[in-house]
């Protein structure tokens, strides 16, 4: 039975937080597991260049990103592991993707669109701050999911509109060239894999509202604490629907805690206490993969001799390919 390739990355710009951890990272490791898969991670450390000039935040992003993943139970022998910069065929793929890519396709871009808008409302000119990064950023992640030829892409909500372009893009490379690109389909989790923040709105970096996952007990108890919640009285009834601690705990919880935690909600559990079993659980589920993360974190060196042999496995993968594409271009040796 041919396996089937599912891939996905994570940008490098930040540090994990539990919303990355229920949304991406477990779930990916889930379906690494299932025989039948074949699995592809990666450090999108290209990518970051979009967003972040800063070097140092670069590096260090990489590096707890990569170990979170080993951290998380990503066993390197399972699945392919691997840095993007570290994959040349990556940007040379890039290229020829961006050879067929209509200027129209990029500029339907919603992250693109929403830096527009953003200008227009605040006076600039409407391509102010937008780099050819920016831009072009769905070919190059066409170009990621491509140079495996992945079926699957497990990504959050705002990505799919990439993994229809990346479709449009193979589909497009396939009509010019011939049958090279498998069309990949997006993956994405139900409703409780989209974590909600200490705010209440979705858990993001750039809502700073998030919850770290591997900054200690302390400071996991801290966020915990900081969840917004309301003004109801220990003894009255709460609602479940709706309530940000219940859905984190839903998320850690099997179904039969869930159940248990819905019933103490309905007699009036105090905040406090509903918190307290929160936090409770979380460092339950987390507390072996925090000591090993720490580990990593203090031992870079094992972390980079496990992504240098998981880039030596990708690469023949993506040379295989890429040598094929250069012929069905036209670029071959004379003799
Ligand atoms: N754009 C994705 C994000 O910000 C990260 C990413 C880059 C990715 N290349 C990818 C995800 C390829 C899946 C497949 O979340």
């Amino acid at each position: 039975m041919t396996k089937e390739i599912v891939l996905t990355g994570i940008t490098t710009t930040g540090t994990p937080h539990l919303g990355n951890y229920v949304g991406a990272i477990r779930p990916s490791i889930e379906a690494s597991r299932i025989d039948s898969n074949e699995a592809y991670f990666f450090l999108a450390d290209f990518h970051s260049l979009i967003k972040c000039h800063d070097p140092a935040r670069v590096q260090q992003s990489r590096l707890e990103i990569a170990a979170t993943w080993l951290a998380c139970g990503l066993d390197p022998e399972k699945a392919t592991f691997y840095r993007q910069s570290d994959i040349p065929e990556i940007a040379e793929l890039n290229w020829l993707l961006t050879c067929v890519t209509g200027k129209g396709l990029m500029n339907r871009s919603h992250a693109y669109k929403a830096a527009v808008d953003e200008n227009i409302a605040s006076n600039q000119d409407a391509d102010y701050g937008v780099t050819m990064g920016l831009f072009c950023y769905p070919v190059l992640m066409s170009a990621d999911i491509l140079a495996f030829n992945a079926k699957k892409v497990p990504v959050g909500r705002d990505q799919i509109q990439h993994i229809e372009m990346a479709r449009d893009i193979a589909g497009r490379f396939n009509h010019i060239f011939g049958q090279h690109f498998v069309l990949p389909e997006a993956v994405v989790g139900d409703e409780t894999s989209l974590l909600k923040g200490l705010d209440g709105r979705k858990m993001s970096k750039s809502y700073n509202n998030t919850i770290p996952l591997f900054d200690g007990e302390k400071k996991l108890k801290k966020a915990i604490n900081k969840i917004v919640t309301n003004l109801l009285e220990p003894g009255e009834p709460k609602d479940p629907e709706g309530s940000t601690v219940f859905e984190i705990y839903q998320a850690f919880a099997t179904p039969e805690k869930t159940a248990e935690m819905r019933q103490k909600f309905a007699d009036g559990i105090a905040w406090g206490q509903a918190k307290k079993e929160l936090f409770e659980l979380i460092d339950g589920e987390l507390s072996d993969a925090r000591e090993k993360y720490n580990e990593l974190m203090a031992t870079p060196e094992v972390v980079e001799e496990i992504l240098q042999a998981g880039a030596k496995k990708a690469r023949i993968r993506a040379q295989g390919l890429l040598k094929e594409l250069r012929e069905s271009v036209g670029l071959v040796n004379f003799n």
